[in-house]
């Protein structure tokens, strides 16, 4: 990994890219150097992960191929500003693979980066309060599939998910996608940049109109109707009740094998 030129297209300090061949979870290094004091604007860069993490619990296989990469941002947010983070850091790395690849995937609420119907990455943020409560930092986590083999993915995710070079039928250049994720994923922090953010994620949504399975505190269908500025999702069920889901896992029809 060339970390020189990441740094020169990124405009990034040396000093605040750790690159790993392998480690455990991206999330977790970022996470450990956090708490030991890490820089706003630290990033940790792994080409394959043991044992990466996804929202919910869930695993996150992390063949080589992939960019695995942990961002430290330690914005000054309230809580109320925290809860669309996630949906804005997609959009954002949504814009650096339209600026590397020249195609621009959509968004599956709420962290999902989506082409051809398959994921193409995930985003995992996890922020860590002081003793005060105030935010101290947050680890924001982006897993894609870049140069990956769909070989290389286990049989049952094969199905649901896809990379960058599978899409385009080239290898893409992974050190510039990292460089532009560099770039474009600090943005939710300006405050000029929210609403551009959250506009494209509803404009770019391959969720909203469609309709859904929600499983949060109970499981039920629905047309996916709003997202509103907080990034939760607003559901009209079948009963015509308009439900707002901040967190949970949705199925959207057409997506990853829900039919
Ligand atoms: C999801 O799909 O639910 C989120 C996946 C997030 C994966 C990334 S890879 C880099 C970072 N390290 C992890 O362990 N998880 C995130």
């Amino acid at each position: 990994m060339d970390l020189q030129r990441i740094c020169a297209l990124a405009g990034w300090e040396e000093s605040r890219l750790l690159y790993l061949d392998e480690t455990q979870s991206t999330n977790d290094i970022a996470k450990k150097i956090a708490r030991e004091g890490a820089a706003h604007g630290t990033a940790v860069l792994a080409s394959r992960q043991t044992a990466g993490r996804g929202r919910l619990g869930r695993s996150f296989l992390s063949p080589e191929g992939g960019i695995y990469l942990s961002l430290i941002l330690r914005p000054q947010f309230t809580a109320e500003e925290l809860l669309p983070l996630t949906a804005l850091l997609a959009a954002a790395a949504a814009d650096a693979v339209a600026e590397v690849a020249g195609i621009r995937p959509q968004t599956k609420w709420v962290n999902d980066l989506v082409l051809d119907h398959k994921k193409l990455a995930g985003i995992l943020t996890e922020p860590a309060f002081s003793h005060n409560g105030s935010l101290d930092f947050v680890v924001c986590g982006i897993g894609l599939n870049c140069n990956t083999d769909p070989d290389s993915f286990a049989p049952e995710v094969q199905a649901l998910a896809t990379s960058l070079k599978a899409v385009t039928g080239k290898a893409q250049d992974t050190q510039a996608l990292v460089a532009s994720l560099l770039r474009h994923l600090p943005r939710v922090c300006l405050p000029e940049e929210k609403q551009t953010l959250m506009d494209a994620y509803r404009k770019h949504s391959a969720t909203l109109g469609q309709p859904v399975k929600v499983l949060a505190e109970t499981l039920y269908t629905g047309l996916a109707e709003e997202i509103d500025d907080s990034g939760a999702l607003l559901v009209r069920d079948e009963g015509g009740n308009l439900r707002r889901i901040q967190t949970g896992e949705v199925s959207v029809r057409g997506l990853y094998g829900y039919v």
